[in-house]
């Protein structure tokens, strides 16, 4: 995930805003750049991957007294990772860095490059420094200038800009990703998280949606909110949780609207493929994946055939190669990986392009291997996940996917456009449904002592909740160590049910919205042969042992994401009460390169 930092005072301002980034590297990035501007100068130098490129390049520079500084990691989202695309973006007297997306850049940049603007990158961002630019053409005044520019982006931000024609100033803006303003002795500090402050600030503001202001050394105080910053490091990369995994589990309503930014409009969904044809002609869809990755592939499945009304298989990827699969000529290998590196997906990808088909990669990686493999990207944008147990990935996987499906279902004209557009409504609002209430996480921490024993877990549901039931499933095996299956409701009782007796816990997953009946009688049959179970659902079930409310919903892809965030907790919470390592589980990498 991109990071941020900006500096205002007299402190070497190369080395401080390089020490910054370098707080900000565990959040993942693939190019770097920072622009100091002091004594009247601006110099600005980009890198792409690691900071020690960047120290490389301004190795001979430094700057001496008082100035404004600004620095960035880039993860990229809209551009490959070269050094044209790292922040900071210039236009002639001012430079900027942006965290986010902003969603209408294209008919910004038309309008600019209409009035002579020379765009150098592939960027959202470039458009904000050039459009500040030209705003000062008619308003003289600065901050009313960038007032004026900020008015006009939609989409999220966190902004800093620096220009040569206030020196002494960073002009700021806020929307939807974070930034902090924090004062020390030594000056100004900004950051998009706590970490890099530590040390250097004693107070901070978080800043508020819709911030939009400058600061100049004396500024800080007319500031509101302000709070002493917490000094501990390791706290503040896990932005104050136990766990990465926990934090990721909390990010997830963020990450889920990221994903969304940009590939919506007027109740449509728009996808910038290199190729706009990509799509066309397509008549059926192979999903390949491992792991997780591989359940939001089955996810897609039910998705891809409901609303694109595509045939769409999905197969495991060490499954796939050896077992000479056909494919017709038009059909579409769509493959899904977190990394970009999983060696099974990454070879599949290599043996379909033998025949020629075209191959499309859902990713949270731009320019790892299966992305530069493939013919076209989805980015995911879930940002760097550290817990090796995937949870934000995952979920935006899924996102993804239920976008292509309304794509394809728009294109082939199978989709009736109101229907698209209460979709992407209820995208919107399922995105929300995955914020975290205190009041679940602490009932399902209290319920997580219950099980702890027994001889083992079936997850089960129907659909869309029948991948869910087996992502549900890997997640508690992977970080507890405890015995798991997912299995379709309706499956039990042609097998397993043999295994039903006190010790077998059964989470059902039952939504109100989705084959609730069928499913209420697999589990009354369960629930007869006196399995203990945990039901999830809105609507009370008296079959249950206990009861895991969600909220109410009005779409049943709003339980799926509500009841995926309850799921991931429940693995959470008896991992942490089994005492195994959360975030670094026993015997699992976070990327597999072998096969
Ligand atoms: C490993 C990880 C899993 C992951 C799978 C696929 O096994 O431990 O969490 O789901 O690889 O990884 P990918 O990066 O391709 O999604």
């Amino acid at each position: 995930m991109c990071g941020i930092v900006g500096y205002i005072g007299n402190l070497e301002k190369k080395k401080l805003i390089i020490g910054g980034l370098r707080e900000l590297e565990y959040r993942g990035y693939d190019s770097a750049g920072i622009s100091v501007l002091s004594q009247g100068q601006l110099h600005t130098f980009k890198a792409v991957g690691k900071l020690v490129n960047l120290e490389k390049k301004c190795e001979t520079f430094a700057s001496s007294g008082f100035g404004v500084a600004i620095g960035h990691t880039r993860w990229a989202t809209h551009g490959k990772p070269t050094e044209a695309n790292a922040h900071p973006h210039f236009a002639d007297f001012s430079n900027v860095v942006h965290n986010g997306i902003i969603e209408n850049h294209r008919e910004i940049k038309e309008c600019l490059e209409k009035k002579g603007h020379h765009f150098v990158s592939q960027t959202d961002t470039e458009v904000i420094v050039h459009l500040f630019e030209e705003k000062l053409k008619t308003f003289t005044d600065t901050f009313e200038a960038f007032k004026q520019t900020i008015a006009e982006l939609r989409g999220a931000y966190a902004i800093l800009l620096i220009t040569q024609k206030e020196p002494e100033k960073i002009f700021y803006a806020k929307n939807a990703s974070p930034l902090i303003i924090g004062k020390g002795e030594d000056g100004i500090f900004f950051a998009s998280s706590d970490a890099p402050l530590i040390g250097l600030a004693t107070d901070v503001s978080y800043l508020e949606d819709q911030s939009v202001g400058y600061m100049d050394l004396n500024g800080f105080e007319s500031l509101d909110l302000v709070v002493k910053l917490n000094q501990d490091k390791g706290y503040a990369q896990k932005d104050g949780f136990r766990f990465f995994m926990e934090k990721e589990i909390y990010e997830q309503h963020t990450v889920l609207l990221e994903s969304m930014m940009g590939r919506t409009n007027e109740g449509k969904v728009i996808f910038d493929f290199r190729d706009g044809q990509f799509c066309d002609e397509i008549e059926e869809i192979t999903i390949c994946a491992c792991g997780t990755s591989y359940h939001a592939g089955m996810v897609g499945k039910y998705l891809l055939e409901r609303y694109g009304k595509i045939k769409t298989n999905v197969v495991i990827a060490s499954e796939f190669r050896y077992a000479n699969p056909i494919l017709k000529k038009n059909e579409l290998f769509v493959a899904i990986s977190q990394s970009g590196e999983t060696l099974d997906t990454l070879e599949a990808v290599k043996y379909v392009k033998t025949f020629g088909n075209k191959t499309l990669a859902i990713c949270n990686v731009d320019n790892s291997s299966i992305v530069r493999e493939c013919d076209e990207v989805l980015l995911t944008r879930a940002g760097i996940e550290k817990g090796v147990a995937s949870t934000k990935a995952f979920a935006t996987q899924v996102m993804v996917l239920w976008l292509l499906s309304v794509f394809l279902g728009q294109r082939r004209g199978v989709l009736a456009p109101s229907e698209a557009e209460t979709l992407i409504k209820v995208m919107v609002e399922s995105a929300k449904k995955t914020e975290v209430s205190h009041k679940l996480h602490d009932r399902i921490k209290r319920l997580s002592k219950r099980y702890l024993h027994g001889h083992g877990f079936f997850f089960i549901g129907r659909d869309v909740f029948y991948p869910l039931a087996l992502e549900s499933a890997l997640k508690l095996k992977e970080i507890s160590y405890l015995h798991a299956e997912g299995y379709p409701s309706g499956e039990m009782k042609h097998g397993p049910i043999a295994l039903a007796d006190s010790e077998l816990f059964t989470v059902a997953l039952m939504p109100e919205h989705l084959l609730y009946e069928k499913i209420k009688s697999n589990v009354e049959e369960l629930s007869a042969r006196d399995a203990t179970i945990c039901a999830l659902s809105a609507k009370e079930f008296d079959g249950a042992d206990d009861m895991l409310y969600i909220s109410p919903c009005s779409h049943y892809m709003e339980e799926f994401f509500s009841m995926m965030v309850a799921l991931q907790l429940f693995a959470l919470e008896v991992a942490v009460r089994v005492g195994s390592d959360v975030d670094m589980p026993r015997n699992l990498a976070k990327s597999v390169t072998v096969e």
